[in-house]
């Protein structure tokens, strides 16, 4: 059996380089195409640089949707990933769990259709939540995605994984509001499919990734810690063959306020408070509204950046600093500069110990502009990277980014962006 556009057998075709760092290919692929987002990157990426041999250990720190972990496991090899964000990290590890039973499906489905279809007595949400939701649904449209919700828990599924998954894009699909990507305010609108099509729409394509991977008799084993990856020690020393990871940009995603809906619809959090508290206080910094809490440590944090960069990092955050003092209402860009590159000099020591001798990093990252001050941050990190130890450290440039916007608008930056790949080696001295 052959579904048109899909490959089954995750025989990836070279892609052009510039669609290397998007999910513009995700569709393409089972299990890719199950949940996908617009910070991921493409399959084919990382299907370029796994592990020869099957049987190796593939290690993403930045694990996302679980790009990285599924292309490894299908190869035959081991993958361990790093992600504390509550929502995602249900999503790749539905993504990376055993394929599922057609009976576990079909109890899946029929718990989420009659649930749908059955009335809700009472809304699980309230508050800033249900204000919220308001505006990205209709009423009956969300009363139908709650009760279904409701059914998944009263059924025992509040901790199936896949049916998170399922439910989750359900509610993406349902959405009136523009909501992947850079948050779009509910006044964005796009089509919204009714929940029970889109319940009947999603399992069927699962079910028939399932049925097309079912020659895959044993699934290798992925390891997914709900952590930040500033701390790896649960992972060996020397263990990882490959690291294939892409870490949140500098002014890029709020990944926290990217979720909003799904965090709201799960009852994950309640208000922009608990957000702050309970997702984003355990990412990266690196956008200003990630700023709670970091703001009186800078010092601390730019003592553990390497000196190599530090004279540069210190004219820009002067640069910054002056700049926000002469526009009142400027945003603290200023702020985020030592915490994000003391935070990323942790992850990518830890990403080196991690490694074998003679093991690659591969990273996928971008640069960025603050009103018209550029932040290389690819030729940063390249710099950490060789500072830490690691050998033979390569930056390539994949793309093109946001060149228009950047360059036309809000007083953009006189470089234009890009997105490249830092490649580095664990030497085999260390
Ligand atoms: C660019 S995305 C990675 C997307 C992934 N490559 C994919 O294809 O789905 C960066 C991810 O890093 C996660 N992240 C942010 N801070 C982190 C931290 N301290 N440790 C581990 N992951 C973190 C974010 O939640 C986000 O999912």
């Amino acid at each position: 059996m052959s579904l048109p556009g899909i490959d089954p057998g995750f025989q990836f075709e070279a892609v052009a380089p510039e669609r290397l760092p998007t999910n513009t290919t995700a569709n393409r692929h089972a299990i890719h195409r199950w949940f996908n987002f617009i910070a991921g990157f493409a399959p084919e990426f990382v299907a370029e640089h796994c592990p020869e041999s099957a049987d190796g250990i593939l290690l993403d720190p930045f694990a996302g949707c679980g790009t990285s972990l599924v292309v490894a496991q299908a190869s035959g090899n081991r993958a361990i990933g790093f992600e504390p964000h509550p929502f995602f990290v249900r999503i790749a590890r539905a993504k990376t769990a055993p394929p599922p039973t057609e009976v576990r499906l079909r109890v899946i489905e029929e718990v989420l259709l009659n649930g749908a279809a059955a009335a809700l007595p009472q809304s699980p949400i309230s508050g800033p939540a249900q204000t919220f939701l308001a505006k990205l649904f209709d009423e009956p449209t969300l009363t139908q995605l709650l009760a279904a919700r409701v059914a998944l828990e009263e059924a025992g599924l509040a901790e199936d994984d896949l049916a998170f998954l399922l439910l989750s894009r359900v509610v993406e699909m349902c959405s009136r509001s523009q909501t992947d990507g850079i948050y779009k305010a509910p006044t964005s609108r796009k089509k919204a499919a009714p929940p029970l099509d889109a319940i009947r729409d999603v399992i069927d394509e699962i079910r028939s990734d399932v049925e097309l991977l079912d020659n895959r008799c044993s699934v290798p084993e992925v390891l997914l810690y709900q952590r930040s990856s500033e701390d790896m020690s649960v992972v060996e020393t020397g263990s990882i063959d490959v690291v294939v990871t892409s870490p949140p940009y500098l002014n890029n995603f709020d990944f926290a306020e990217m979720t909003r809906m799904q965090l709201y619809f799960w009852g994950l959090c309640g208000s922009w408070r608990e957000i702050t508290h309970k997702v984003r206080a355990h990412l990266i910094v690196n956008t200003t509204t990630a700023l709670t809490g970091h703001r009186d440590i800078q010092s601390k944090y730019r003592d553990e950046i390497p000196a190599p960069i530090l004279s540069d990092l210190d004219r820009i955050v002067k640069a910054l600093a002056r700049e926000r003092r002469q526009r009142p209402g400027k945003k603290e860009y200023d702020l985020l500069v030592y915490p994000y590159f003391a935070q990323m000099t942790r992850v990518l020591r830890e990403t080196l110990r991690c490694l074998k001798p003679g093991g690659t990093a591969h990273v996928v990252v971008a640069d960025a502009a603050f009103y018209g001050i550029h932040v290389s941050t690819p030729q940063y990190l390249a710099s950490i990277m060789t500072a830490l130890g690691y050998d033979s450290v390569t930056c390539t440039k994949l793309r093109d980014r946001g060149h228009r916007w950047i360059l036309e608008k809000r007083e953009g930056s006189p470089i234009g962006l890009g997105e490249y790949h830092i490649c580095g080696k664990r030497g085999s001295g260390i």
